[in-house]
Order: C-alpha cells, then sequence, then structure tokens
C-alpha cells in the first residue's frame, strides 16, 4: 500500500470517510499528536489499529468526537463537576473516563467497563470528526513505544505501507499527549498527565488526585502507563540538572571516540553546555511543544542523545518530564564505565 499525506479538504475528506466507512484506517492531526484513527464501534477496523501499532491488547484507546457531538450516546456523566470540567477544557487536550454503555467496540475498551473520551482542539480534526459524524477510537499514530508523532512525516516514517491515508493538519501545537483524567470518582483522578494540570482541575472542580502509575505497584489504571514509551531510536541518556559537567565529560569522551553525541536541553542550560545541541526552548508549554519534535530528529542525526532534565517551574512540567523520563534512560555510571572509565 501506498501511503498518502493530504491536506484537508473536501476531498481528502470525502476519501478519508469512505475508508473509515470500510473499516480501514486514516492518520488524522489533533492539538496534541497524531492519531490513527478507526471506526470506534467496528471490531476489525480497531483490531487493525492494534495491529498497525504492534499495541499490547490490553492497553485501550481514547474515543474522539467532534464538539457538537452528544457523547452521553456512549457514556454516563456521573458527577456535576464533569460539566465544569467539559465547560472549561474541552474541546481541549484533556481525555475524560467515564463509564461506557457498551456502545462502542469491546477491542476499545479492552473490556474495562470505562471509556476515555476526547474532544481535539485542532481545526481540521473536527472538520474531519464532523464530515463522520462518527466515534473514531484513535492512539498516538507511531509504531508501539516509539516516540509519539507531531507531524505528518513522523507518522509517514512510522506508518509507510501501513495505511492509505494521513491527513496533514501542520505541527500539533500541545506537542504532547493529552491529559487523561478518571472522572467516574467524587473526586476527579488524573491517569496521565498533560498540558491541562492538577491545578488547572483543582481550580475548576476544587480537588483533584494524581496517580503515578509508574511508581504504583497495584493495580495499574490506566493500563498505558506501565509500558516503556516515547523511546526515540537511537542511544539515550539522562542528567540532572546539577550532573552538566558529568554530562559534558560523557560528551566529549563519546565524540573523542568517533560516536555522535547531540545535547538536549532547554535554552537556560544550554549555554552551559559545549557542543551540538536541540533546545527545547524556555517556558514549560514551549518545551512541551518541542519535545518529541526534537526527540525524533535527535534519533536522525545522533548515536547517544545526552538529555539534561528540565525545571521552569511551570505546571506543565509534569507532563514534560513524564515523557522526558520514559523516553531517556537515566544516568547510571556502570552503563558508560568503558567511556568514562572507574571513579
Ligand atoms: O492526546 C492524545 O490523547 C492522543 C491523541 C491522538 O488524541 N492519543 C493518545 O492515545 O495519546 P494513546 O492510545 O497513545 O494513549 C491513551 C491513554 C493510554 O495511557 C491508555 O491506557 C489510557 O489513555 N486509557 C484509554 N482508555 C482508558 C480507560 N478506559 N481507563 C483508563 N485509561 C485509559
Ligand atoms: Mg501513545
Amino acid at each position: 500500500m501506498n501511503t498518502k499525506i493530504l491536506k484537508i479538504n473536501d476531498n481528502s475528506l470525502k476519501l478519508s470517510k469512505n475508508i473509515i466507512e470500510s473499516n480501514e484506517l486514516v492518520a488524522m492531526p489533533t492539538e496534541t499528536v497524531y492519531g490513527l484513527g478507526g471506526l470506534a464501534t467496528s471490531d476489525v477496523a480497531v483490531e487493525k489499529i492494534f495491529k498497525a501499532k504492534g499495541r499490547p491488547s490490553d492497553n485501550p484507546l481514547i474515543v474522539h468526537v467532534h464538539k457538537d457531538y452528544d457523547f452521553t450516546k456512549l457514556v454516563y456523566v456521573d458527577h456535576d463537576y464533569v460539566y465544569d470540567l467539559i465547560n472549561a477544557f474541552m474541546p481541549g487536550p484533556l481525555t475524560l473516563v467515564m463509564r461506557h454503555k457498551g456502545a462502542v467496540s469491546k477491542l476499545v475498551t479492552c473490556n474495562l467497563d470505562t471509556l476515555a473520551i476526547r474532544v481535539p482542539d485542532h481545526e481540521g480534526c473536527q472538520e474531519f470528526l464532523k464530515y463522520l459524524d462518527l466515534p473514531i477510537a484513535a492512539p498516538s499514530a507511531n509504531v508501539s513505544k516509539h516516540t509519539s508523532p507531531v507531524t505528518a512525516e513522523h507518522v509517514y516514517d512510522d506508518l509507510n505501507g501501513k495505511i492509505e491515508v494521513i491527513l496533514d493538519g501542520g505541527k500539533c501545537k500541545g506537542g504532547i499527549e493529552s491529559t487523561v483524567l478518571d472522572v467516574t470518582k467524587q473526586v476527579p483522578v488524573i491517569l496521565r498527565s498533560g498540558l491541562v494540570t492538577a491545578e488547572m482541575i483543582k481550580r475548576v472542580v476544587g480537588a483533584c488526585e494524581y496517580v503515578d502509575n509508574m511508581a504504583d505497584s497495584e493495580v495499574v489504571r490506566s493500563p498505558g502507563m506501565k509500558y516503556v514509551h516515547y523511546t526515540p531510536k537511537c542511544n539515550t541518556v539522562l542528567f540532572e540538572r546539577n550532573e552538566l559537567p558529568l554530562a559534558q565529560e560523557l560528551y566529549d569522551k563519546l565524540l573523542a571516540k568517533g560516536k555522535v553525541p547531540v545535547f538536549m536541553c532547554d535554552d537556560k542550560v544550554s549555554h552551559k553546555l559545549c557542543g551540538e545541541k536541540l533546545q527545547l526552548g524556555v517556558s514549560g508549554e514551549e518545551i512541551a511543544s518541542n519535545l518529541y519534535y526534537k526527540l525524533l530528529e535527535g534519533e536522525k542525526i545522533a548515536d547517544y542523545l545526552i538529555a539534561i532534565k528540565i525545571n521552569t517551574g511551570s505546571e506543565v512540567d509534569v507532563g514534560v518530564m513524564n515523557r522526558l523520563s520514559k523516553a531517556c534512560k537515566p544516568f547510571k555510571r556502570e552503563d558508560y564505565i568503558d567511556i568514562l572509565g572507574e571513579l
């Protein structure tokens, strides 16, 4: 199959509708990352999503709908605060996990009694969803475990030959996936952090809890969080902000061995490092917006991506560090004895 990248217009929308209604897949832009969309009510389509990504079958999908879609056809709204969240953040990078009514394929929910719903804040995506007027299941449009795509070309790199059409909506502004929020309880619980932060939710609802699924060995409430994620194809290493001299030493010694190391850091520390750099920006939002783009640039040019933890003081740092610490291996001296030598 020859994968086409198409601008969003009448022709590509018509073609995409045919593809979706034939239970095939279309990649679509959103304001966070690109999604790999298929008809949520179709077992056949949803099975193809899992297959195209190589995704574990116990990791449920988010269903995307346009802003005028009545999603109470799909889920129960159990608490009044949910309407306040909808008013404040939808459309936007917030996914709500609610009890479902059994209207979509069981493969979407992996047999859970809840369904994740999202209304993307992206004009082209809204046009696509409105044109279809159907619930679209869509994980990020990358091969499982790889960095999520934020341009149509990134999707092409991962899924070329596996899908017919990628709708091109430009570079995603948000840059990291939506906040996943369980709203089935009295107090909402963040299952995956993102650009809608705990503090933003607290300001609307009054309270918000956060489950760090990586630290929690009990029941994993957002199954996706237990897997390795977001990893670029080159070697990666993540340093603390107070380890810059060590990061520099590793860079210099790798270079001396004929390797290609590249730093990835925010603009505040970049002037303290000497060598090739991928700069992420200054503010939390800017860094989130650049993170996957730079990771994917890094894997093309570097043998070793040497990343420095970020700390802007912004509420968004939680979401960015959650991704960065899963994408890059924390520095351990024993991994680099042959390059750095014993202490
Ligand atoms: O921004 C986004 O959310 C992007 C764009 C394409 O919309 N989508 C995305 O999908 O990141 P995906 O499949 O890569 O991540 C979905 C996350 C996973 O961590 C999954 O475990 C969680 O949402 N999830 C989905 N349904 C759930 C449910 N019923 N209960 C708990 N977690 C759920
Ligand atoms: Mg994903």
